[in-house]
C-alpha cells in the first residue's frame, strides 16, 4: 500500500477514507444519532482534559504494555466492534483483525460483521474477541454463542445499550445497506471509487454472514435486514449476562454504560468488565460524553472490575486521557476504520502506529515510564462545566 507514512493524524486517514469509500459507507461510520451532538462532545470533551508536564524525569525505557482481560496488548486500545466493515474495505474484519493481530491489541468481531465468526478464525492464528447483540430468537444467540467458543474467541463483549436502534439521519438519507443497492447515485459512486469496486467484485463477502444461514435470506437480502431490524430485545434484563456467561464459560465485558447504577448492577450481575460508551455517539443523542461520565463509573465499580472506555478517541493523548481517569484500556472505533477504508490492512496498522507514537510522546512529557503508572496525578484539571 503506497506510502501510508504520509499520513501523520487520524483525521488525515478519515480524509483519505472519504475519497476512497462510497458516500455511504463513509457516512455510516462518520455519523451519530439525531442531531449529533453526543456524537461531538465525544471528541470535544478529550479537549477540556489538561495533562500535566513534567521534566527533568528520566524518561528512557517506556513501556505501554498491559493486559486487557487476560489478552496481552501492546498498548492499552483494542480495536472496538464495528458492523458492516466489510464494506469499507473488501474483508475488512479479517483485515482489521490482521493488523491487530501482528500489533499485538485485541480485535472484536462485530455480531454485525459482513465476514463471520469462521471466516476470520480461518484468516488469523490468535484467539479474537467476539461481540454479541441479545437479540430476541435465543435459539440463534445458543448457536452464535457456541460458534465463539469453537472458534476459540478468547471474551464475549456483550452490547447493553441497543436494545432500540438510535436513528441516524444519514443513513436513512443514503438508503445504507448491504449489499448496496444499484440506484444511480451509487452507480456513479462506482465510477468515481473504482478501487473499492473493484475489491468488492473480488469477495464474496457482501452481507452480513453470522446471520445468512440462519434466516433463510438465499434471492431475498431484504429479508435479512428485515429480520436483523426486528431482532433486538426491548426486553433485554441484567439476568442476560449470567446466562451469556454459562453458556460461553469464558469472560463476559458489558459494553453500553454511562450510569453508576448500571455499572454497579451490571458487575453484581457477573460482568467480568465494563467499557463505559455511548456507542459512538449512535443511540442517545443528548447523553454526556464516555469521558465526562468515566470518573463516576471508576469511582463506583473500579475497585471490583476492570473499566474500559470508548466513544471519541481520535489520538494517542485521549488514550493516556482516559487511562489517567482509571481505564484500564480503551476501545476504538472509527479510527481504525478509517485507516481500513485509507489503506486496508496497512491502513488499519498505520492508525495503531499513530496512536502508539501520541501515547508513547505524551506518556514521556507527562513524566511517566509505564503504561501502569500512568494515574489521576497525571491530570492537571478537567474544564467540565456543571
Ligand atoms: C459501531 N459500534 C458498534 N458497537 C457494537 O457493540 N456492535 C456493533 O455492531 C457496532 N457497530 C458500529 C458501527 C460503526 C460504523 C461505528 C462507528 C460504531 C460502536 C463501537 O463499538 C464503539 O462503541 C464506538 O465506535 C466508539 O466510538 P469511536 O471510537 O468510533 O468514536
Amino acid at each position: 500500500m503506497a506510502n501510508l507514512e504520509r499520513f501523520l493524524t487520524i483525521d488525515e486517514l478519515m480524509a483519505e477514507a472519504r475519497r476512497k469509500v462510497p458516500k455511504q459507507f463513509f457516512d455510516y461510520a462518520d455519523s451519530g444519532a439525531w442531531t449529533e451532538s453526543t456524537y461531538r462532545a465525544n471528541t470535544e470533551d478529550f479537549r477540556k482534559v489538561f495533562l500535566r508536564q513534567r521534566v527533568a524525569v528520566n524518561m528512557e525505557g517506556r513501556n505501554l504494555a498491559t493486559t486487557m482481560t487476560g489478552e496481552q496488548a501492546a498498548m492499552p486500545v483494542a480495536l472496538a466492534p464495528t458492523g458492516f466493515t466489510g464494506m469499507q474495505s473488501a474483508d475488512g474484519e479479517i483485515k482489521a483483525a490482521r493488523a491487530a493481530e501482528k500489533f499485538g491489541v485485541p480485535f472484536t468481531l462485530s455480531t454485525m460483521s459482513i465476514c463471520s465468526i469462521e471466516d476470520v478464525a480461518e484468516n488469523t492464528s490468535k484467539p479474537f474477541w467476539f461481540q454479541l447483540y441479545m437479540m430476541r430468537d435465543r435459539g440463534f444467540i445458543e448457536r452464535l454463542i457456541d460458534r465463539a467458543k469453537a472458534a476459540k474467541c478468547s471474551a464475549l463483549v456483550l452490547t447493553m445499550d441497543l436494545q432500540i436502534l438510535g436513528q441516524r439521519h444519514k443513513d436513512l438519507r443514503n438508503g445504507m445497506s448491504a449489499p448496496p443497492k444499484f440506484t444511480p447515485k451509487f452507480v456513479f459512486e462506482m465510477m468515481i471509487k473504482p478501487r473499492w469496486a473493484m475489491q468488492m467484485l473480488g469477495t464474496r463477502r457482501h452481507t452480513f454472514r453470522n446471520i445468512v444461514g440462519h434466516v433463510d435470506a438465499a434471492g431475498d437480502l431484504s429479508k435479512l435486514s428485515a429480520w436483523t431490524s426486528s431482532q433486538f430485545d426491548p426486553a433485554l434484563s441484567w439476568k442476560e449476562i449470567g446466562w451469556v456467561k454459562e453458556r460461553f464459560g469464558g469472560p463476559v465485558i458489558v459494553k453500553g454504560i454511562l450510569d453508576a447504577d448500571d455499572a454497579r448492577a451490571a458487575v453484581a450481575h457477573g460482568a467480568d468488565g465494563i467499557i463505559v460508551s455511548n456507542h459512538g455517539g449512535r443511540q442517545l443523542d443528548g447523553a454526556p460524553s464516555s469521558i465526562r461520565v468515566l470518573p463516576e463509573i471508576v469511582e463506583a465499580v473500579g475497585h471490583l472490575t476492570d473499566v474500559y472506555l470508548d466513544s471519541g478517541i481520535r489520538s494517542g493523548q485521549d488514550v493516556l486521557k482516559a487511562v489517567a481517569l482509571g481505564a484500564k484500556g480503551t476501545f476504538i472505533g472509527r479510527a481504525f476504520l478509517w485507516g481500513l477504508g485509507a489503506g486496508g490492512e496497512a491502513g488499519v496498522t498505520r492508525a495503531l502506529e499513530i496512536i502508539r507514537r501520541e501515547l508513547d510522546i505524551t506518556m514521556a512529557l507527562c513524566g511517566e515510564r509505564d503504561i501502569h503508572d500512568v494515574g489521576l496525578h497525571n491530570i492537571y484539571s478537567v474544564d467540565f462545566p456543571p
